[in-house]
């Protein structure tokens, strides 16, 4: 698989936060809720494996072999048992390997599964797209090709031709999901963060599909959408859970997890609400604002007093997650409107997260055009360190830093 930097920067983020001991809720299970939509039943990678099918070893009909052979996908069931997956299972007092928690992203929860199906095999492609149950038939019959993708969905084939399509998926596991919440319970326990750019991470699965289009910027904002669209989900679930306070993870890791000293990122960061309140993680919606040149979404900068009543939050949250979701994007001067607000943030005039210029700097990734030259691996092995500074973080050096990466990449 090709290497791949700010992935493993968003690691090296959270590193200095990871546990020694075991955190606080150990123990407890908690079951999360199915996920909401009835799913046609799953069968298995396997009755996808044969030569004939998807198992072929050439450029045609490999789907499943540059699954199996290169996908971490194919290994997320896997990881469960490995060290760190078996640490953060220990902590949490689960076997992470049976248990709804983990496998509801790492492996299949909530639908039907037929006696071929296998949950070693991790992330397959029946949870990508859809059970199998009316279209395998179907599909392998002349002439499936042609129809459309209107025609597929009917069978249960989900439709992941659009970059919308697309983002709506992988954040359902890479953000949060009906059925699919990270609580912090499992951040505590040693869990990666999860940040998520679609324009990348698209281009780090090994492709087994044909796309010669370049639609990188669509991907960046479809992926802005999906992901604010699936936090704002996460918080009103979450939110709903409870009439205390929320669990932690709906928060900004930082307002918590920083450090405080003269010049920290949050003294300067002057949040929407009392001092003393918690910002929520809603960073991919203040860039999507950003980007996409949108007003009018007030939610972004929204905070929770600690012992405001969860049900208005639940109830803000829902309102905001409907204004996004009619929201249609185009992406006209994405480049011009990043430049501007990123100045913005150097200058102090605009407030900002560190998830958000992990964000940002995703996406002077994503629509950078020239990857290749000297000065491109330079600003971005800068930015890089800029980004993992756990005492020395500065929102306004790494918006600068940014800026001269999207130069670079020009
Ligand atoms: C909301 C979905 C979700 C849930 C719930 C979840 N994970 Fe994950 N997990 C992910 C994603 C997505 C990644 C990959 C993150 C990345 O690289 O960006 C991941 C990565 C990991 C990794 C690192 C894998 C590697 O190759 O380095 C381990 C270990 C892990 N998860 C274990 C667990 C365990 C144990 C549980 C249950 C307590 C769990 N996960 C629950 C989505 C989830
Ligand atoms: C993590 C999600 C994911 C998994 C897992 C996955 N796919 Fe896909 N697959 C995609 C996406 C995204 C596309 C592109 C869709 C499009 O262009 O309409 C795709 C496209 C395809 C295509 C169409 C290829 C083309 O060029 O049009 C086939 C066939 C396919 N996948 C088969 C499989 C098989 C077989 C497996 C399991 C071995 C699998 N997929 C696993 C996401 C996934
Ligand atoms: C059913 C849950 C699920 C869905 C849907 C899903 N993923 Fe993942 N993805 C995971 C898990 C779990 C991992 C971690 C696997 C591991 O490390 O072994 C992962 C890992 C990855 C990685 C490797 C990350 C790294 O750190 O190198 C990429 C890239 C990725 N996913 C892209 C996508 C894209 C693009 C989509 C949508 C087309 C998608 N995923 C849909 C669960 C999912
Ligand atoms: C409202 C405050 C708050 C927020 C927001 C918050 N945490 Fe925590 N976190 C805590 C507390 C309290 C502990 C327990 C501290 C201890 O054990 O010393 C903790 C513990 C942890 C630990 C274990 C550290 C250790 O040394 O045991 C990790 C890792 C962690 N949190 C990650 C995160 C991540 C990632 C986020 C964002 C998704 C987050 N936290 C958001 C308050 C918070």
């Amino acid at each position: 698989m090709r290497a791949w930097v700010p992935l493993t920067v968003a690691l090296a983020l959270f590193a200095f936060l990871l546990p020694s001991r075991p955190a606080a809720g150990q123990g407890r299970e908690e079951k999360p809720a199915a996920p909401a939509i009835k799913q046609d039943v799953h069968f298995g990678a396997g009755s996808c494996a044969s030569q004939a099918c998807h198992g072929g070893s050439d450029a045609t009909r490999a789907e499943y072999t540059t699954w199996v052979t290169k996908d971490r996908h194919s290994r997320a069931f896997t990881v469960l048992s490995s060290a760190q997956g078996q640490r953060i299972g220990k902590r949490l007092g689960i076997d992470p390997t049976q248990s709804d928690q983990c496998l509801n992203c790492h492996g299949t929860v909530g639908v039907e599964m037929a006696e071929t199906f296998d949950m070693a095999d991790g992330v397959s492609c029946e949870q990508c797209h859809g059970g199998a149950e009316r279209w395998l038939g179907p599909h392998a019959a002349p002439g499936f090709k042609t129809k459309s993708s209107t025609e597929k969905a009917r069978l249960g084939l989900t439709d992941l031709s659009t970059p919308a399509a697309r983002a709506a998926l992988c954040v359902t596991c890479h953000v949060a999901g009906p059925g699919r919440d990270i609580t912090h319970a499992i951040m505590a326990a040693g869990h990666p963060p999860l940040v998520f750019e679609a324009s990348h991470f698209l281009q780090s699965m090994p492709p087994h599909w044909k796309d010669e289009r370049d639609q990188r910027a669509e991907h960046w904002l479809e992926g802005l959408k999906a992901s604010a669209a699936a936090s704002l989900g996460h918080v009103a679930r979450m939110a709903a859970r409870t009439s205390g306070i929320a669990d932690f993870s709906v928060f900004d890791c930082y307002a918590c997890h920083h450090p405080i000293y003269s010049g920290s990122v949050y003294e300067k960061r002057k949040p929407a609400g009392k001092p003393g309140d918690l910002a929520l993680e809603l960073s991919s919606l203040r860039v999507l604002i950003a980007a996409a040149g949108l007003d009018g979404i007030e939610f972004a900068n929204a905070v929770a007093a600690p012992g405001a009543p969860s049900a208005d939050l639940e109830r803000q949250a829902k309102q905001a997650l409907e204004t996004v979701r009619t929201l249609t994007l185009t992406p006209n001067d994405v480049s011009g409107r990043m430049e501007r607000t990123l100045a913005a943030i150097e200058s102090g005039e605009r407030t900002t997260t560190r998830t958000e210029l992990q964000l940002w700097a995703m996406g002077a990734q994503a629509l950078a055009n020239n990857k290749k030259s000297d000065a491109y691996a330079t600003a971005l092995r800068s930015l890089d360190e800029a980004l993992a500074a756990d005492r020395g973080f500065r929102a306004d050096a790494c918006a600068q830093l940014v800026r001269a990466l999207m130069a670079a990449g020009k």
